[in-house]
């Protein structure tokens, strides 16, 4: 026997408290097989557990929306992405905040453009990315009977054949690739390559530079999608004239409030809970334009409620789960940088502090003492600016600051991630909360 409960102690002599440990130790609340969009209205009466599920799949700010019944809004994006795609046959660069819905919209798009018989391949680009791999995997999910010289009544044996199998050892070379992908016919190819601003390796740009520039100059059946977080087009590609005219930009912008309304519509259908009217409106200003922010925002409050076993969602849970949602981010900061926040110097100078994680909202965080006096309102001194970030560049690290060339001003970035997203939050609160 493998399991003694005897002398484990387990068997009929079990204590009860040890009763009561085991039976309260958690389980999974629905079987995976379930199917919870099924169970909709009124669900939190009979199970908080699946309402509880439910709101978690409704809400959840982790993950990317992936099918177009879930999207809300984006439509004239969505609109002016195909156009490009398909009416300007240009390669396109989608370029917003983080969470503002990149992700979700190419997502979405490329279901789109599958039913219309596109063959969406989808790349998420890391700090690692290499050209090579990247494409090699593009390539092998071409299959070869796209490829022109192949008869499309070939034998088995070509059926299993992808376009990677043409190329050569050798690291593959932009040049080399689009000869290849010239090649391609009786469908198109869109390659989506998720955070491009991600890609450390200035030779992967070079080379994603030069491959437009060669499909575009042998009008060759792909386009590529290229996504990341940057303000404006140059941030994201660089300024390389040669392949401007092939690229359009797109910004993907705040979402309008009607629209992160209807994020929380959604979750109502789906949990059976209602958000109170001035609840919705608190969150819907608290988010700034950020689908993210209203997801997560929607949720702690919606689980406060579902918690007390009520069914509508007040501005007190949206208050308290913001809070916490506060105290989540702050506890994740390292212990130095809490400490530096709670001194009376820091606290002193929270809206500079505010002002400044504002301007913060560049790809690479950078910004200047320009960009923090243009934040606040009626704008700080630029001088008032300066002193106050030098001062914590010092003993208080909360800034990098790297010199300006030529007697340009220095520029500064938030040492730790997080940060300003915290103090972006904590403001929204103190604003729209009382
Ligand atoms: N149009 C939308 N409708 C509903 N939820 C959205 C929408 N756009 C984004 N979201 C949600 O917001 C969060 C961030 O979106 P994501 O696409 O990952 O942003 P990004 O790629 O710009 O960082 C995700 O939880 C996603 O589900
Ligand atoms: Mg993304």
């Amino acid at each position: 026997m493998i399991f003694r409960r005897e002398r484990l102690g387990l068997g009929p002599k079990e204590t009860p408290a040890a009763a009561t440990a085991s039976g309260n130790l958690p389980r999974f609340a629905v079987d995976a097989t379930d199917d919870i969009g099924d169970a909709a209205q009124g669900m939190h009466a009979q199970s908080p557990a699946r309402a509880r599920l439910a709101l978690a799949d409704a809400l959840s700010a982790s993950q990317p929306v992936t099918s177009r019944e879930r999207l809300a809004g984006r439509a004239d994006t969505l609109s002016s992405l195909i156009a490009a795609i398909e009416q300007q046959r240009a390669h396109v660069v989608l370029y917003g905040e983080r969470g503002i819905g990149k992700t979700s919209l190419v997502h979405v798009f490329a279901e789109t453009a599958r039913e219309a018989r596109y063959l969406v391949l989808y790349g998420s680009c890391g700090v690692e990315a290499r050209f090579d791999d990247m494409f090699r995997t593009f390539a092998s999910e071409i299959p070869l009977l796209y490829h022109a010289h192949i008869s499309p009544t070939a034998d088995e044996a070509e059926h299993d054949r992808s376009f990677a199998d043409l190329l050569g050892s050798d690291p593959v070379d932009p040049r080399e690739l689009a000869d290849l992908f010239q090649k391609i016919v009786g469908t198109r190819v869109i390659l989506v390559l998720d955070e491009y601003d991600r890609v450390a390796d200035p030779a992967f740009r070079r080379d994603v530079a030069e491959l437009i520039k060669n499909l575009s100059d042998r009008a060759a059946r792909v386009q590529l999608v290229l996504t990341g977080v940057a303000s404006n087009l140059d941030e994201l590609i660089g300024f390389t004239p040669s392949i401007r005219r092939n690229i359009v930009g797109l910004p993907v912008g705040p979402m309008p409030e009607a629209e992160l309304s209807e994020i929380l519509a959604r979750a109502e259908d789906a949990t059976g809970l209602t958000f109170a009217l001035d609840a919705r409106q608190l969150i819907v200003k608290m988010s700034g334009g950020s689908p993210y922010l209203v997801r997560l925002l929607g949720n702690r409050a919606a689980a406060r409620t579902l918690d007390d076993r009520r069914a509508l969602v007040s501005t007190a849970d949206v208050i308290a789960g913001t809070e916490a949602v506060l105290a989540e981010w702050n506890a994740g900061l390292p212990r130095r940088v809490q400490a530096q926040l709670a001194r009376a110097e820091v606290r002193g100078a929270w809206p500079m502090l505010i002002a400044a994680a504002r301007a913060s909202g560049t790809p690479d965080g950078w910004f200047g003492l320009h960009d923090v006096s243009g934040e606040g309102e009626g704008g700080p001194d630029v001088a008032l600016v300066r002193r106050t970030l030098d001062g914590f560049t010092g003993e208080i690290d909360l800034f990098d600051r790297e010199e300006g060339l030529d007697g340009r001003e220095p520029r500064y970035r938030f040492r730790t991630q997080g940060l300003a997203q915290l103090l972006g939050l904590s403001a929204a609160l103190a604003r729209a909360g009382r």
